[in-house]
């Protein structure tokens, strides 16, 4: 089993990826942490919570992250989550206590305790894991690796940015905190950034069988699913809002679901005008080799993630 962390800001897509970590027989959820990004930490945290109740994974860990991005205040998600950040599945109140330990100490401790064994998730802004890095820097070298929803690279025709009404360049967990991204992505730590290239796409839909299923189950997750979807749909975006982060996992699950490129990324940290931007040197030569290396997701095998996903919300 692969050991990881989920570094999350639930979030009705957070949630799902929480909820398919958590039923997946490849993966071994250590810990969750909770950060500032759909909404605050404060939020976010119990969010987690209620989700690992809704499955009945208690035993698992989750902590509270950063109360700020690293050197920002958190800006306000411009799409939104709901009034609950669940898609309106209004789940109860948690009755589970919060790690006694914060998120960034969770992160150091679990890396620490299975030294070059953890894969850090991160399907929010970075801002728990760079602080981890900057506190503890001995770290960076016992992590597996880091797989990321994060950035967009304009591979392909689908969205550029989703910081709407922010910048027009921006992926938002990269936007929230660029901060965090730069130290994470210059950390030297093996990262696979998943952005909005192959996220976000139009072709992971859910099909009339799908949506029967998922209503024919009496696992509180699929209904949980099922309204996420009701709630994107009816906000007039497609099923695959509701899965974003999902896809972080399914790669951790089966890497062979994303095909990749390397290249070198540098992150925006000043300009208002393109603030978050991860932007990608695609020359042939003259190529900023300062720049650090990240493994890029270029296109997914759609059909084979969904699959997936549906395997494991109805399992
Ligand atoms: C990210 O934006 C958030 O709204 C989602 O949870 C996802 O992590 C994608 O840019
Ligand atoms: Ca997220």
């Amino acid at each position: 089993k692969k050991k990881i962390i989920l570094d999350c800001d639930p979030g009705m897509d957070d949630s799902m990826a929480i909820i398919m970590a958590c039923k997946s027989d490849a993966l071994e959820v250590k810990a969750i942490t909770a950060v500032n990004g759909n909404y605050r930490v404060d939020v976010t945290s119990k969010n987690a919570l209620k989700v690992l109740e809704l499955i009945g994974r208690t035993d698992i860990p989750v902590g509270k992250g950063m109360p700020e991005p690293m050197v920002r205040k958190c800006p306000k998600d411009p799409f939104t989550h709901g009034k609950d950040g669940q898609a309106e599945n209004n789940l109860p109140d948690p009755v589970t206590p919060l790690s006694d330990k914060n998120a960034v100490e969770l992160i150091i401790d679990t890396v620490k305790a299975n030294p070059g064994e953890i894969y850090i998730l991160c399907t929010g802004p970075m801002s728990n894991v760079a602080m981890a890095m900057k506190k503890a820097p001995e770290i960076k070298e016992m992590i597996a690796g880091i797989y990321a929803i994060s950035g967009a690279f304009g591979l392909n025709r689908y969205a550029y940015t989703n910081a709407t009404g922010d910048t027009p360049q921006s992926e938002w967990n990269v936007y929230v905190d660029p901060e965090a991204a730069d130290i994470v992505y210059n950390s030297g730590v093996k990262l696979v950034a998943l952005g909005l290239d192959v996220a976000t796409h139009f072709d992971v839909n859910l099909t009339d069988e799908d949506i029967r299923m998922l209503e024919e189950s009496d696992k509180p997750e699929a209904k949980f699913f099922l309204q996420a979807v009701h709630f994107v749909n009816e906000r007039g975006f497609e099923a695959y809002c509701a899965v974003i982060d999902c896809m972080a996992v399914g790669y951790a699950i089966d890497a062979t679901l994303v095909k990749t490129i390397s290249g070198h990324v540098g992150i925006e940290t000043k300009s208002d005008l393109t603030l978050g931007m991860t932007v990608l040197d695609r020359r042939h030569h003259f190529v900023w080799e300062s720049l650090p290396v990240v493994e890029i997701g270029e296109s997914a095998d759609y059909e084979r993630f969904l699959k997936l996903l549906m395997k494991l919300v109805l399992a």
